[in-house]
């Protein structure tokens, strides 16, 4: 049986004056990521699997998956292997963005459950060694928030500045030049009270005002009554969008946008995200968050790297984990991933953690972007490059994009901007489970169309099925959990050419320990092993070589991917010989 990281008995009691050092590992981080002392937290060593509430398990045949749904399916997590689960929001919401409109921070929405359903969840995940992580969306309520309806009730509501309300401009028009990324402007004219308010979503979406003490309160309020039921952390929606220009001056045009593209990009969005400030918000969720032990917040950060590690934080006052998307938009090729790789190694602060993304339920699903072959190499390269790995649900058995007639689509941005592909309905079909109708999702309608090639590609058939893509998951996982080398050690790459991404990991310098070896093209590829090494292959992403010992060189078939254990340590001497330097 896979391993698990240790957990605390007890959950929900704040730990006595926690300082920010117990949720780091103490030590020092020797180039390469090394560290030479000191512990690793269960985010660091584990891996998040992310469960998108409404397509995972319906339980009452209503079609729309619950929390009850998701409790009968822990043990098919547990089997996985995966250390936690993240559940995209469940609270009381008018799902006019599927509940990222929240109209209640403290309460689960009737559709997924109850509160108890709730401490049920917590409960048994923790039996199986499993952490939960909420979503938390403190950037915007619904516009049926108790503060937003109080607070558009009159100018002079002690809530009117809980959201950003602003005079029209000169000509009668919205205030600024600052855009919503669902579609049109990012303000909605309010007639009752004849002014604007900001949403840089839906206009049911209105954004709260984090410059105003009441408000962080309240979300800081909100937070601690999750970490006093048992969660494990929060993964915390857009969150360098919390503050805006406070001389709210227009973004400036972007150059590059053509008509055709995503309205959104027509516009740089500098005043309305990543502004300085925003750190200083994030500080005080994260040392609310330290005041209860292994507790962890993960950022939804969509920014250039050198850009996205600053919310690690001064001095690692940020979130534990800002999410590294880069994998989700990379050109599948070995020299251009090989860079990335290397480019955001070297721009990690010192004890800064990484961690790696293959797809959400705003992305196009892995297996369509790249095919069903590659994914298996992503598959592989996810879960062993440096850093802690989240799983998008029904990508570990190869789920694919799912077509949506015109008459079932249901994602806001799809309605609002048709056409160009950015429809989220696609990646967020439901788990395909069985081979019995609707995929053993459900006895209802499901809300969204179950993928047509569900009789193949569902969890049953191949937990069967020696070759599977599930079977490669579980056999990464496995792999991964028994290794500190691959959990926790070090990265070396070596310079790519050609298809092949290769790259080391070992637990620490002068240590053998694995080269895995990528090859991101449909072609056989055939290479020199690294300066004479040789080694056995454990896991190819076929599943059909394993033990074989590999001398001189390497080939790869199309498409495969493979982890060689080595049988002595990289050579010493000049690094760049071999390695390129991090
Ligand atoms: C990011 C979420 O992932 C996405 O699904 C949502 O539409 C926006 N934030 C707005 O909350």
């Amino acid at each position: 049986m896979t391993r698990k990281h240790d957990m605390p008995e007890t959950h929900g009691t704040p730990a006595e004056g926690v300082p920010g050092a117990a949720t780091h590992a103490e030590g020092h981080t020797g180039g390469h990521g090394e560290r030479r002392t000191g512990q690793y937290q269960w985010w660091q060593r584990g891996i998040v699997y992310q469960v998108y509430p409404r397509s995972f398990q319906d339980s009452n045949g209503d079609g729309i998956g619950d929390l009850p749904g998701i409790i009968t399916r822990l043990d098919h997590l547990r089997w996985l292997g995966v250390d936690a689960v993240w559940i995209s929001p469940i609270y009381p919401s008018p799902m006019a963005d599927f509940g990222y409109d929240v109209s209640d921070y403290t309460d689960i929405h009737p559709i997924f459950g109850t509160l108890d359903d709730f401490d049920r969840l917590i409960a048994e995940a923790h039996g199986r060694q499993l952490r939960v992580i909420l979503d938390f969306v403190p950037n915007h309520s619904s516009d049926q928030h108790p503060w937003f309806l109080e607070s558009s009730a009159s100018r002079d509501n002690p809530k009117r500045d809980w959201y950003i309300w602003r005079d029209p401009g000169p000509d009668g028009g919205p205030p600024n030049n600052w855009l919503s990324n669902f579609g049109g402007p990012g303000w909605t004219f309010h007639e009752p009270t004849g002014q604007y308010y900001y949403h840089a979503f839906l206009p049911e979406q209105p954004d709260l005002n984090w410059r105003n003490e009441e408000v962080v309160q309240a979300m800081l309020d909100a937070l601690r009554f999750w970490l006093d039921r048992g969660v494990d952390g929060f993964r915390v929606d857009v969150i360098w969008h919390l503050i805006k220009d406070d001389e709210f001056r227009d973004n400036p045009l972007n150059p590059d946008w053509e008509p055709g593209h995503n309205p959104f990009h027509a516009v740089i969005p500098v005043q309305t995200s990543d502004r300085p400030e925003v750190h200083e918000v994030i500080a005080r969720i994260r040392r609310l968050v330290d005041e209860y032990s292994e507790r962890v917040l993960i950022g939804e950060i969509y920014l250039p790297v050198e850009r996205l590690v600053s919310y690690y934080g001064v001095e690692l006052t940020g979130v534990h984990l800002p999410f590294n998307f880069q994998l989700i938009n990379a050109p599948w090729n070995a020299e251009q991933i090989g860079a990335m790789i290397h480019d955001y190694e070297k721009a990690l602060p010192e004890e800064g953690w990484p961690n790696w993304v293959l797809g959400n339920h705003d992305q196009h699903r892995i297996a369509s972007r790249i095919g069903s072959a590659q994914a298996r190499v992503a598959a592989m390269m996810l879960l062993t490059l440096r850093g802690t790995p989240t799983l998008y649900y029904g990508d570990e058995i190869g789920m694919r994009d799912v077509e949506i007639p015109v008459h079932r689509i249901r994602d806001p941005l799809e309605i609002n901007i048709p056409g160009i592909g950015l429809g989220r309905d696609p990646e967020r079909t439901p788990m395909q489970w069985s081979g019995v109708s609707n995929a053993g999702f459900t006895t209802g309608d499901p809300w969204l169309p179950v993928a047509e090639d569900y009789p193949e590609i569902n969890v049953d058939t191949e937990k069967h099925e020696h070759g599977s893509i599930l079977a490669l998951y579980r056999a990464l996982i496995n792999l991964r959990q028994g290794e500190p080398a691959l959990e926790i050690g070090r990265i070396e790459l070596i310079p790519a050419t050609g298809d092949l991404l290769m790259y080391t990991r070992s637990a620490r310098i002068g240590e053998a320990g694995f080269l895995i070896a990528l090859n991101l093209h449909d072609s056989e590829e055939t290479r020199m092993m690294p300066a004479g090494a040789t080694g056995v292959i454990l896991l190819s992403t076929h599943l059909d070589r394993e033990d074989l010992p590999v001398t001189e060189q390497i080939t790869l078939r199309p498409n495969e991917g493979v982890i060689i254990r080595l049988d002595d340590a990289p050579p010493a001497g000049p690094r760049d010989s071999f390695f390129q330097e991090l």
